[in-house]
């Protein structure tokens, strides 16, 4: 007899479709008992009858039967055939869909207070036709090859020497040294491997460093146009974003001054080489008198140093953490350095620093992939990262020029930039914010895609423009997409 509950589970049959089929129809059927639709004790059909049914062979309905009764789910009684386990409890409830969230009328379901902010869409990658990023390297150039054959040697060194198992949550000793090698001999940080965590990007850097910072309520400062995952990181640990002025000196210190009198400020977060977004760099009078500011009122320095290497025409600016690093929280990555495919990113900090990320690291990830530290060691140690950069800054100086040259007959009317000193993107100024308005709007239809001109401000009324990354675009590519940039915001 077909009873009302086959005809579900013929709809169900299917939903997973590359597992194999006997797995469908016990999965299905387990969804039946759950929903309290086969109750316990209650009979099912022959697996004649059911095959007959569901229009399959006989045998993957046997062999469906036999793994819900070796799990538990279905029994078998000499006289009446295979009836729904009686020591399953009724189902009270129906189940919520696995694609919904649960519904909270009636339902005793999770409760989820850290849902996602509904204005902050999921960072999935689009699937535009040309993508103007926001300063990324051009991953084409990266060698894949010799990255392919430091994973051999990680590989092999690993298991030779039966370190294949769960590890330090600071990171391999080798990456480490490495990270703190280069540190101190490119960018004057007095560090030693006890002073380095390394994270999955500087992005999760970033959140731990607010995981150890931040108490709910506390104030973080940050410039009123900002890197806005940090923003979000801050502000999922309990911070209250305080925006602070901004010019082309960098961070205005009069106004840190005077929010660190208003508020408790727990931090500040900077990108002082190359200010995110607008590339300019931090003055030495406004570091210094920043330190002092964190030293009369207690907060931490987050200094983001996302992209250091690339600093065209002098010498890259050496970091604040050099010269203060009791106070600074130092974020490095290798993301622009090599490709953000690898998640590598580090924190330098003081010892106890350090192994207070590392609780918060082993909390939530264990430990790192042991294998991509130990290969990437191995580029920076033999030299490999190193001539990639002097080849790629190159190339990227060459690239900021020509782009420099195609934004002036492209965009020029529109609007004004200054071409950076360092870094991988420009900062566009648009004179009429219209044409932005404009540009905005009909961008998407035409399958160009670059960050929001609103994702920047930290406050309400910053300044809207856009940051275009050069580094990742061929010269034709670049001048493909301003032509197109153009049309959007004049036709
Ligand atoms: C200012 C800044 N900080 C941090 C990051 C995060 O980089 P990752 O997590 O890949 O190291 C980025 C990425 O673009 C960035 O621009």
């Amino acid at each position: 007899m077909l009873r009302p509950w086959t005809i579900n589970l013929a709809e169900r049959v299917g939903i997973a479709r590359d597992a194999p089929l006997y797995m469908q129809i016990a999965h299905a059927l387990i969804h039946e008992i759950q929903r309290g639709r086969l109750l316990p004790g209650a009979f099912l059909p022959s697996s004649r009858e059911l095959a007959s049914i569901l229009g399959v062979n006989r045998k993957t309905i046997v062999v469906a039967y036999e793994e819900l009764i070796a799990q538990g789910w279905l029994a078998t009684s000499a006289t009446r055939g295979t009836i729904v386990s009686t020591s399953l409890p009724e189902a009270q409830e129906p189940l919520p869909s696995v694609n919904r969230l649960p519904d909270r009328t009636g339902v005793a379901a999770p409760e989820y207070p850290f849902l996602a902010p509904p204005d902050r869409p999921l960072a999935v990658p689009s699937g535009s036709w040309m993508k103007l990023d926001e300063g990324v390297p051009d991953g084409r150039l990266f060698p894949a090859d010799l990255l392919a054959r430091a994973y051999r040697v990680a590989a092999q060194n690993a298991s030779r020497e039966n370190r294949l198992h769960y590890r330090d949550p600071r990171g391999t000793p080798k990456l480490r040294k490495s990270i703190a090698d280069m540190l101190r001999s490119q960018r004057g940080l007095m560090v030693t491997e006890e002073n380095i965590c390394i994270t999955r990007g500087s992005q999760m850097a970033i959140f731990l460093a607010a995981r150890i910072l931040i108490k709910p309520g506390d104030a973080v400062l940050v410039e009123r146009l900002t890197y806005e995952p940090a923003v979000a990181a801050f502000r999922a640990c309990g911070a209250v974003i305080v925006p602070v002025n901004l010019d082309e000196d960098g961070v205005d210190v009069v106004d840190v001054e005077r929010q660190c009198r208003a508020h408790r400020v727990r931090a500040i977060f900077v990108t002082p080489h190359h200010q995110f977004p607008t590339t300019v760099s931090m003055r030495p009078e406004r570091r210094l008198r920043l330190l002092d500011l964190a030293r009369q009122f207690a907060f931490a320095v987050i200094e983001d140093d996302y992209d250091h290497e690339f600093h065209f025409g002098s010498q890259p600016l050496l970091p604040m953490a050099s010269y203060a690093p009791a106070r600074t929280i130092y974020v490095g990555s290798l993301s622009k350095l090599l490709v953000p495919a690898l998640r590598l990113g580090y924190i330098a900090a003081p010892r106890e620093v350090i192994e207070t990320l590392a609780y918060q690291v082993s909390l939530s990830d264990g430990m790192g992939n042991t294998l991509t530290e130990d290969a990437a060691a191995e580029l920076i140690e033999t030299g490999e990262v190193r001539r990639h950069v002097r080849k790629t800054a190159q190339i990227y100086a060459a690239r900021r020029d020509a782009f420099a040259h195609s934004l002036r007959q492209e965009m020029g009317g529109l609007v004004d930039f200054e071409v950076p000193e360092g870094g991988l993107a420009f900062w566009l100024r648009f004179r009429d914010i219209a044409a932005l308005d404009r540009l905005e709007a009909r961008a998407p239809s035409v399958g160009l895609s670059f960050a929001s001109s609103h994702s920047f401000a930290a406050a309400p009324d910053a300044e809207r423009g856009l940051r275009i990354g050069f580094a990742s675009l061929t010269e034709e590519e670049a001048r493909e997409g301003l032509r197109v940039l153009h049309e959007c915001a004049t036709s």
